[in-house]
């Protein structure tokens, strides 16, 4: 691997020697509607502009509501909604998506780390994905090992991430993996989003100190950052300061750089803010640009101000420089993507495997199915045996009602997989930005997961139900019967959990649906007894066919068992089944709930796609 000097110097071997890229913006502008604004428009960003150099660490402070993040977002490609005004330019052109995605790196300001894998698992997981498909395994764990050894993760590099209920890597230790995922792809210029927010000053000083390598490796490296100690704020070379949207100040932030302008200290003295310099200078910016500023003036100033005027000049050269660099240099870039089923392969390979190790995991896939399956099968012990004599028509009833019990429990207990749906969102939104991969993959790779824990959940139920209850009909259609119903009940489950923004709305939507379609299923009202008015419903209750299924799977469909004494004809036909479902077929039946199974895998997927709960 190509080792250049600067990394060499830094005891690293991670990173080509891929240089930065000059990232110049004028006069960027953001606005979006809002109801409760005066004109129905707020504006956001109205008049940012600088530029962000190779080589250089750029801070981006400003009050909180300044407009940071949401810079970060339109630089970087991010914004979902709103209209973006003024240019943006990277090496003087306008970005392609494959450029940001190759070239640019987001660190965004909450870690999205996944607590079953180890350090080094998740950086590896996110260089498989991310990275140039034909590069070989070996390669990226070299890569990995290099990017371990750059962020002093070495001694945590094989710790489980952990949660906030168990215990893995330190605060600090997860904000510099969490920058590793960025770094995986070695960008030309990376973003950060207050990367030391809630870290304590030493570890933040630390986390720094990373950028400033990265930026003298050649990176163009850009971060917002809030009350940096003194040692920190020092590492910086640029500052771009942000008020209500606009630029107040750009330039060197210690005239260290060479830069025409002398700094953010005189330039501010010369406005009358004095700097004491036996306190902290980031907290004078903010302060004096904050409310207790003249920050209405601020901006007025700096349009007038002979330091804008050298910023534009300076900006001017670079960008006359890089455009003859590029010139110079033909850039090729080819770079093989996953398609759909390759991406499924890496999430199953990192994820699955992660999580069939852990119990928090398996168990609420699993513990339910035991419970549940006890339950049925010692309430309803031997009630099958029982329902071959004629005469016992009780004991029918029995059998119809665990075969019912055993029809509905799976939609209930699918709640148990609904939860990784929505605590998983930040993960999937920010992998998804990344271009990790598509939808479609993510929820395939859901389905082959729970798929295969749901396979072992069915079957301990359905051993359990089948020999216990003496049930006549075929084990195989018992068993393909309970896992399909669990599946559509996941898959419904999927549909609540990616609807609802949160979990109190996802926990609310999905047992509202399954206790409407368990009035439906069969057992509660037979056909006829059901108002006219809802006579539509049954058949639209996947229920209601899993259960007909069983029935017919226990009870020949023509039979001479009545199932009361006055009522000639079979169990099924007593409660009606024939209508409301596929008819008196088991294999109709079982094509019915395949054909609900993707329905609600199908509106999951329209949903994760077209409703975003995060709003940029
Ligand atoms: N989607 C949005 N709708 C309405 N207001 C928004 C939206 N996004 C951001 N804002 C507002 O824009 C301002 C800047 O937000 P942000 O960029 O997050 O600030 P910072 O990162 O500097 O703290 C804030 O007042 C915030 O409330
Ligand atoms: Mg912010």
């Amino acid at each position: 691997m190509a080792v250049d000097d600067a990394e060499t110097k830094n005891g690293s071997a991670w990173g080509k020697a891929t240089g930065g890229a000059l990232v110049t913006f004028e006069q960027v502008g953001y606005s979006l509607p809002v109801k409760s604004e005066p004109k129905g428009r707020k504006h956001i960003l109205q008049d940012v502009s600088g530029y962000f150099e190779p080589g250089t660490l750029t801070a981006v402070m400003g009050p909180s509501g300044a407009g940071k993040t949401t810079f970060l977002d339109i630089v970087t490609g991010r914004k979902t909604q709103g209209e973006i005004t003024g240019s943006l330019l990277f090496d003087g052109k306008k970005a392609t998506k494959t450029f940001l995605k190759k070239h640019t790196a987001y660190v965004e300001q909450f870690d999205t780390l996944l607590g079953v894998l180890t350090v080094r698992d998740m950086l590896l997981y996110q260089a498989q994905l991310k990275c140039d498909r034909r590069e070989s395994l070996q390669s990226k764990r070299d890569r990995v090992d290099a990017l371990i050894v750059e962020l002093g993760l070495s001694t945590c590099a094989d710790v489980v991430i952990g949660d906030n209920l168990n215990r893995g890597i330190s605060g600090g230790q997860a904000k510099r993996t969490n920058i590793g995922i960025a770094l995986v792809t070695e960008p030309r210029i990376i973003f950060l989003d207050e990367p030391t927010s809630g870290l304590d000053s030493q570890t933040s000083c630390d986390v720094v100190s990373i950028l400033r390598r990265l930026a003298d490796s050649g990176r163009t490296i850009m971060s917002t950052i809030h009350s940096p100690t003194s040692e920190a704020f020092r590492l910086f070379d640029r500052l771009l300061l942000l008020h209500k949207g606009h630029t107040v100040y750009f330039g060197a932030l210690h005239n260290k750089n060479g830069d025409a302008s002398g700094g953010a200290v005189p330039y501010f003295a010369q406005l009358g803010l004095v700097y004491d310099p036996s306190t902290n200078l980031a907290d004078f910016l903010i302060t004096e640009t904050g409310d207790k500023g003249e920050a209405a003036n601020l901006k007025g100033l700096w349009q007038d101000s002979s330091y804008l005027a050298d910023a534009k000049k300076h900006q001017e050269q670079l960008l006359l420089a890089s455009i003859q660099l590029q010139a110079n240099s033909a850039e090729a870039v080819t770079y093989l993507e996953h398609n759909m089923f390759s991406a499924v392969g890496v999430l199953l390979r990192f994820r699955s495997r992660a999580n069939c190790k852990c119990p928090d995991f398996i168990m609420p896939r699993i513990i339910p199915s035991v419970f549940f399956g006890f339950i049925v099968s010692t309430l309803y012990y031997g009630a099958g045996g029982k329902a071959e004599n004629p005469e016992n028509i009780s004991a029918r009833g029995n059998v119809a009602a665990a075969l019912f019990m055993s029809t509905v429990m799976p939609a209930f207990t699918a709640a148990g997989y609904m939860p990784s749906i929505v605590t998983e969102r930040p993960l999937f939104y920010r992998e998804q930005s990344d271009g990790c991969y598509t939808t479609g993959s993510y929820l395939l790779f859901k389905v082959i997961e729970e798929g295969f824990f749901h396979i072992f959940a069915s079957l301990i139920f359905c051993l359990m139900t089948f020999f216990l209850i003496q049930l006549p009909g075929s084990f195989w259609w018992h068993w393909l019967l309970n896992f399909v119903t669990g599946q559509v009940g996941i898959a419904l489950a999927y549909f609540c959990g990616s609807l609802a923004p949160n979990m109190d709305g996802a926990n609310t939507l999905l047992p509202i649906i399954n206790v409407i379609s368990m009035y439906f299923a069969g057992v509660l009202m037979t056909y006829d007894a059901i108002p006219d008015a809802w006579k539509w419903f049954p058949w639209v209750t996947f229920m209601r066919y899993g259960w007909t299924a069983n029935m017919l799977n226990n009870f020949p469909a023509e039979c001479e068992m009545p199932l009361l004494a006055a009522t000639p004809g079979c169990p099924t036909e007593y409660w009606g089944l024939k209508e409301g479902s596929s008819g008196l077929s088991v294999e109709n039946n079982f094509g019915a709930l395949c054909g609900f199974w993707a329905l609600w895998l199908g509106l999951t997927f329209l949903v994760m796609t077209f409703v975003r709960h995060v709003k940029r």
